[in-house]
């Protein structure tokens, strides 16, 4: 039975393909240029007017959309569409200067200059009330435009303002949340230091020159700075939806960024999509850096469900922002877009269409280069992928259907990043949860990546690195899912505070001890060069047997009601368990004490997808840095076998009957890839 996701917009049912477009920056003769490279570019979606509010309102209340217009039409007249931008990205000079209000304040309570970008008051009246007028003329102006597909609300949504605007809106935050100040205290644990306030007008948002020590305070703040943006981008969306209910609204997303917990924005779009910048070719080897990726790609994913999402921008060579802006190697640009497609992307877009002649991103990668023509490497290979995207409209609307989920949760990210002790700096929060999936994507599993809310029912595997925090019901909603026979993996550091960032008295993991059945005594943090040993016990069922070693944090806890299936090896715990299982109702539930390496998640891993029977993409073995990605409507099925190694590799087919959907030739019973290759397989669903 076919069950696909509907084409993001029914007017293009296909793979798009295309980027930012600046025309705003050239002569007009250059655009008639673009329309003709942009065919041999086999790019067919723009996005336009993501920083063109001057050139849309150059004085206060005068609107000029004439050459709008014209570019709009022109794209249409080339069988091309628009992704069409509100402009609050960045403002114009005249607003700034006749309404400073709409110009952020800094933490240390210092108002920005204009400038730059990305640089306004989510709460300013002013600021709201000019984004209003101008998404009301966009949307009325072009509501019946055939170019114009979906809406890109404004650029990159993030960072915070401390204005008294902001202060104000702070407090009245706090107040629905709390009530009383009592409560609050309480919340925030301000009895510490003498911090207890007594009346709302004392409390600020947090400042290097003031408070930034009182956690709940830090927290609570950050989820502000969340809830008001997302209030910031209703406003946006509401003239949009009201002129044009039927164009999908989306925003740019940042993958981890750290500034915005990314599932309250996400009920709020049509279509979540993202700007994916990766390091290629520099610190670590491409295939371990693809995996991170491809995480980041799961969490777009499952951001709305498993629905397809957009890759909203990537680099068609290099990224001019980077310490060293390394060149794409041949065969990455490829990969790394179909990628973006294999995780669940209905799109491949990019940073961008033509190379600015001047200011800050002229260096920036881009399809055209200032050589201004199409003979050029970098086009070469974007036209590569548009001529691939085009044989892969079959792909539109299918999904990823994963038994396995890794939690990867923002609210929890926060309270770690801020949590003193154990080691300064960074807790590795981010870098687990991907090591945690790494085995996975090197056997070829798919993965979703959810935060701590979603359902885990439909689930076979869920694993939570690090659940430091835990909120309201969620140890609860684990031990349910335990023991109606899930299987839960967490590790050293869970449960340790609640959603105010106090911590659980009376023993870790907090809430989660029953389920897990270990308390959680003590945690040791190694020094970058200690080391200690793991060792299986005789006899464990997951059948593991090497010598792990245990690196930078080892939690010294007592087996409960667990079994132990592994321990330290040496120093004053040697003996204490390092890995145990406890068996809950018709689940089981693992606790791993120890930060490992991925010689033992693989082990570990690798067993558990042996015992639960999770369906691989390719049952077969796949060499180290190549991996399989499937997409399927629960007819037919998309692989996506992937080279992310600089070496040419062999991966055998585990049956006939697949079909190479770029050569549409018979895939027989091997497929050779080459050095970052990939081949798009097509069979009958399992
Ligand atoms: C971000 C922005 C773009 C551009 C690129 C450059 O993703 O959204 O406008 O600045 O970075 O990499
Ligand atoms: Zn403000």
């Amino acid at each position: 039975m076919s069950n696909r996701y509907p084409p993001l917009n029914p007017r293009f049912p296909h793979l798009w393909h295309g980027g930012d477009y600046n025309p705003d920056q050239w002569p007009e003769d250059v655009w008639v240029e673009d329309m003709r490279l942009m065919k041999l570019a086999h790019c067919n979606v723009m996005s336009v007017g993501i920083f063109s509010w001057v050139r849309m309102e150059p004085a206060e209340g005068q609107f000029d959309f004439g050459w709008l217009d014209r570019v709009l039409d022109m794209l249409a007249e080339n069988d091309a569409y628009a992704v069409l931008a509100t402009p609050s990205g960045a403002r114009p000079a005249w607003m700034s200067q006749k309404y400073p209000e709409v110009l952020r304040v800094g933490p240390d309570r210092r108002r920005n200059l204009h400038g730059k970008r990305h640089n306004h008051c989510m709460t300013s009246p002013v600021y709201r009330e000019k984004v209003h007028l101008i998404n009301t003329q966009l949307a009325e102006r072009y509501k019946d435009h055939p170019a114009l597909l979906m809406w890109h609300l404004s650029n990159e949504y993030g960072g915070e303002c401390h204005c008294d605007l902001c202060q104000d809106a702070f407090r009245t935050w706090l107040k629905r949340k709390y009530g009383t100040l009592e409560a609050l205290n309480q919340a925030w644990w301000t009895a510490f230091w003498s911090h207890t306030y007594t009346d709302w007008s004392q409390i600020e948002s947090p400042s290097p020159i003031g408070e930034d020590l009182v956690h709940g305070q830090n927290l609570d703040w950050k989820r502000f700075v969340t809830d008001q943006t997302v209030d910031f981008m209703k406003h946006e969306i509401a003239p949009l939806k009201a002129i044009t209910p039927q164009v999908p609204v989306t925003t740019n997303l940042m993958g981890t960024y750290p500034g915005l917990n990314y599932w309250r924005l996400a009920p709020e779009l049509d279509v979540v999509s993202w700007d994916s910048y990766p390091r290629w070719h520099q610190f670590e080897s491409d295939w371990e850096l693809g995996a991170k990726i491809g995480f980041v790609h799961d969490i777009n994913r499952s951001l709305k469900g498993g629905q397809p999402f957009m890759l909203m921008e990537s680099t068609p060579s290099m990224t001019n922002w980077m310490t060293v802006a390394k060149l794409k190697r041949p065969g990455m640009h490829v990969l790394s877009s179909l990628q973006a497609v294999a995780h669940g992307s209905d799109t491949v877009q990019y940073f961008q269409w033509r190379k600015s002649r001047g200011s800050s991103e002229k260096l920036h990668g881009a399809v055209v280069d200032h050589a201004g023509h199409e003979h050029t490497r970098v086009f070469r290979d974007v036209a590569d992928v548009g001529e691939i995207l085009e044989k892969l409209d079959d792909v539109v609307g299918t999904t990823v259907p994963a038994e396995v989920a890794v939690i990867y949760d923002w609210e929890n990210a926060w309270a770690l990043a801020d949590a003193k002790g154990l080691r300064q700096g960074d807790k590795g929060y981010l870098s687990d949860c991907q090591q945690h999936y790494l085995p996975f994507w090197q056997l070829g599993v798919p993965v979703d990546v959810i935060d701590m809310e979603q359902d885990l029912s439909r689930y076979k595997l869920v694993i939570a690195p690090m659940l430091y925090m835990l909120r309201p019901g969620v140890a609860e909603r684990v031990t349910e899912y335990v023991r109606a026979g899930g299987t839960f993996v967490a590790t050293y550091w869970s449960g340790i505070v609640d959603e105010n960032d106090l911590c659980f008295l009376g023993g870790f993991p907090g809430p989660l001890r029953p389920v897990l059945g270990v308390w959680e005594e003590e945690i040791d943090a190694l020094l970058d060069t200690d080391r200690n040993q793991v060792a299986p016990s005789s006899g464990n069922p997951l059948g593991l047997s090497g010598d792990y070693e245990a690196r930078e944090l080892c939690a010294l806890a007592h087996a409960e009601t667990a079994s132990v299936l592994a321990t330290y090896q040496t120093d004053f715990y040697a003996g204490m368990p390092a890995l145990t299982l406890n068996a809950f109702g018709q689940g089981q539930a693992y606790y791993i004490a120890f930060r490992g390496g991925d010689t033992f998640l693989g082990d570990f891993y690798g067993q558990l997808v042996a015992d639960l029977g999770l369906r691989k993409v390719l049952n077969s073995d796949l060499p180290q840095g190549v991996t399989a990605q499937l997409r399927t409507d629960g007819d037919r099925d998309y692989l996506f076998v992937m080279n992310f190694t600089p070496e040419v590799q062999q991966v055998m087919l585990d049956g006939a009957g697949y079909v190479d959907k770029v050569t549409g030739a018979d895939a027989g019973r091997s497929i050779q890839l080459d050095a970052y290759g990939l081949a798009v397989l097509e069979r009958q669903h399992a």
